[in-house]
């Protein structure tokens, strides 16, 4: 199979990766790639979003199915563009329709979707410019912590969980005021939910389900849980908290009544689906957020462990087929590190050389944010690399994915030595 694989960062470079090892992978390329990629197949310089550039290339080079890897080309309707047009509807893009990316894409459309279908989540009301005094006093009548979601995509930022009262009402008129641009033109005000959080991947035919392995991530910057919101600083996978039971829950509870939803409700939807999921008292499992593709850094835990083929699990997704495939997960334990730029998730500089990669034996290594220049690796995003190690003792993968993390060098390199610790 001749395969296009979108995106260009850490868990695009776990993808490639994966798909690499597949018996069926004639020829791999990505869009646009980044160095860590161009290991396993060959980058092509067109934007995830540029439809038309990738229709193009799609026809060029005999590819015989797209797999996206984040959500911008899902939100703008990738999957559709390839259906509804005559030269490409024939090539399957693992993904869902548009209208199945709003479970991302859109707050308040995943909320009255689980609503629907009976899924368990935190109670919420939604808001707009027009009902703003009525969410005015419906803040008065919660009890803080109060969480406050804009709609729309806002780069993972656009949440905001509000000690006070008067906080949540300042920021909830900031919202509507264009604090994260359009994103905010609605407003999803929740309940808050305690207890800790992980992630739940699993792959859709549209009919037929498969159940990816669990992971954990973590999202703050700092050691301990502190600080500002990043993209993801690490990842375990499973979370050694997760009990078979606790995933019997959720399979019945969520992933059955998300995938009939999805059919009752006629969203075409042949892709990933990434459940966050609240481990609520009781063991009781809530949907915090879907997103429609998997998660970065967690796809560089989850796929390292999958041992079955790849493309295989791909191509029956497509055929609506994924009844008969097969899909056999390592009882390895899987550990990555992030290595960030000092400074993310604020400001940070680039540019500094990177070196050591070549003495990592124990660990795999994916590129988010390199870049060659003049003949050189350096950094060129906040998240640098994620350094996954894999073992049957849980505690020996998170020694192993440390030592890397240590001989890796460039100037600032950040890393938190704390991840998957807080869990043994
Ligand atoms: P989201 O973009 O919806 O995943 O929210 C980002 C983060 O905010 C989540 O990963 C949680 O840590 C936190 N969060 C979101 N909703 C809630 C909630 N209802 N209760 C507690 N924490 C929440
Ligand atoms: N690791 C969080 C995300 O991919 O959204």
């Amino acid at each position: 199979m001749n395969v296009l694989l979108l995106g260009s960062g850490g868990r695009e470079n776990a993808f490639a990766r994966q798909i690499s090892l597949s018996q069926r992978c004639k020829k791999l390329f990505i869009a646009p790639g980044n160095p860590g990629t161009a290991n396993y197949g060959q980058n092509i310089a067109i934007a995830a979003t540029d439809f038309k550039g990738l229709k193009q290339f799609v026809l060029e080079n005999a590819i015989n199915i797209v797999i996206v890897g984040p959500e911008a080309p899902l939100v703008e309707g990738i999957f559709d563009y390839f259906i509804n047009d005559d030269t490409l509807k024939s090539i399957p893009v693992i993904g869902p329709s548009q209208l199945g990316a709003m479970l991302e894409g859109s707050k308040a459309f995943s909320k009255a979707f689980m609503i629907r279908h009976q899924i368990p989540t935190a109670a919420y009301q939604e808001f707009t410019e027009e009902n703003i005094a009525e969410g005015i006093s419906y803040i008065a009548n919660q009890t803080p912590p109060i969480v406050l979601k804009a709609d729309g995509l806002a780069a993972g930022k656009g949440v905001l969980i509000c000690t006070s009262i008067e906080e949540a009402q300042i920021e909830f008129r900031n919202m509507l005021g264009g604090k994260f641009g359009s994103a905010g033109n609605k407003v999803v005000i929740e309940e808050f939910m305690s207890g800790i959080e992980y992630s739940v991947f699993v792959l859709s035919d549209g009919n037929n389900y498969k159940i990816l392995p669990v992971a954990k991530d973590y999202k703050r910057i700092g050691e301990g849980d502190t600080g500002l919101n990043t993209g993801g600083m690490g990842a375990v996978s499973p979370p050694p908290f997760v009990t078979p039971s606790m995933m019997e829950r959720v399979e019945q509870e969520v992933i059955i009544p998300t995938i009939e939803g999805l059919k009752k409700d006629n969203i075409t939807y042949k892709g990933f689906i990434y459940i966050g999921l609240m481990n609520t008292p009781g063991d009781v499992p809530k949907v915090v957020e879907y997103n429609c593709r998997m998660g970065d850094p967690e796809t560089q835990v989850v796929l390292p462990r999958i041992t079955s083929d790849f493309l295989d699990l791909m191509e029956h997704t497509a055929q609506e087929t994924l009844d008969k495939a097969e899909l056999t997960i390592s009882e390895e334990a899987a550990v990555t590190v992030i290595l960030a730029s000092g400074g993310y998730p604020e400001e940070f500089e680039k540019g500094y050389e990177i070196s050591g990669i070549e003495k990592i034996k124990d660990a795999l290594v994916f590129h988010a944010g390199t870049q060659i220049k003049e003949g050189k690796l350096v950094n060129s995003g906040g998240r640098v690399l994620a350094v996954t190690a894999l073992d049957k003792d849980w505690l020996k993968a998170l020694e192993k994915s440390n030592v890397a993390a240590e001989t890796i060098q460039f100037q600032h390199k950040y890393y938190r030595r704390d991840i998957g610790f807080d869990l043994k």
